[in-house]
């Protein structure tokens, strides 16, 4: 017999490998939106993001901008490299395969950000992103990840990104570049 966390384990497991059969299920993330994993794959952690239709709210969108927006920041090393990309067109299922962030969101720390250098490079990473084209970074302590010593730090979760376009580049991206930045002083800074 299998105890309950033994079944619940393996239909995780099953679902993981419906995506790519070479990962092994670690741990799991709480996501309203998504399936969240940290899998493992020759003893490297990685972080698996799945969009389900039939468990997702708010359509595939944002998991879509959220690789694009990887994959235009791979040589900024504040976000999490994008490692490869899934689309199950029999189930229409979308997933990705991220770096692996360790250490703890400031949301479940409650630390902020104090070390200097590290602040300026958060800055420094948001100003890429935005001479870039992206802005709408959806700065908040949860998708903000500070390792242990606190000198480096991650940032996840793009998929609330605003593409600059002709249509939007003087009014709508310039206003969320002005938030995207105090929400850093509010919140990640102070
Ligand atoms: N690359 C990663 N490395 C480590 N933890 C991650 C990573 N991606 C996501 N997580 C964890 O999963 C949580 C939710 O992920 P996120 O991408 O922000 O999705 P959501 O849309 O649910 O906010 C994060 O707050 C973080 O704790
Ligand atoms: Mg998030």
């Amino acid at each position: 017999m299998q105890s309950k966390e033994e079944q619940i384990r393996l239909s995780i497991q099953r679902r993981i490998r419906s995506i790519d059969d070479s990962l092994t299920f670690v741990d799991e993330y709480y996501s309203f939106k998504y399936r969240i994993y940290q899998v493992e794959k020759d003893n490297i952690q990685y972080t698996l993001k799945i969009f389900d239709p039939e468990y997702g709210v708010g359509g595939y969108m944002p998991l879509i901008n959220e690789s694009k927006a990887l994959e235009i920041l791979a040589d900024v090393p504040e976000y999490p490299n994008l490692i490869k990309k899934y689309h199950n067109h029999f189930d229409n299922k979308i997933a990705i395969l991220k770096e692996y962030c360790k250490g703890e969101s400031l949301e479940q720390s409650g630390k902020i950000i104090t070390y200097k250098p590290l602040k300026k490079r958060v800055a420094n990473a948001v100003q890429i992103a935005h001479e870039r084209g992206l802005a709408r970074l959806d700065l908040m302590p949860r998708n903000l990840i500070l390792n242990s010593n606190e000198r480096d730090a991650k940032i996840l979760d793009l998929g609330a990104v605003l593409f600059r376009t002709e249509n939007n580049k003087y009014a709508d991206f310039a206003a969320e570049k002005t938030s995207d930045f105090q929400v850093l002083r509010d919140f990640i800074f102070s």
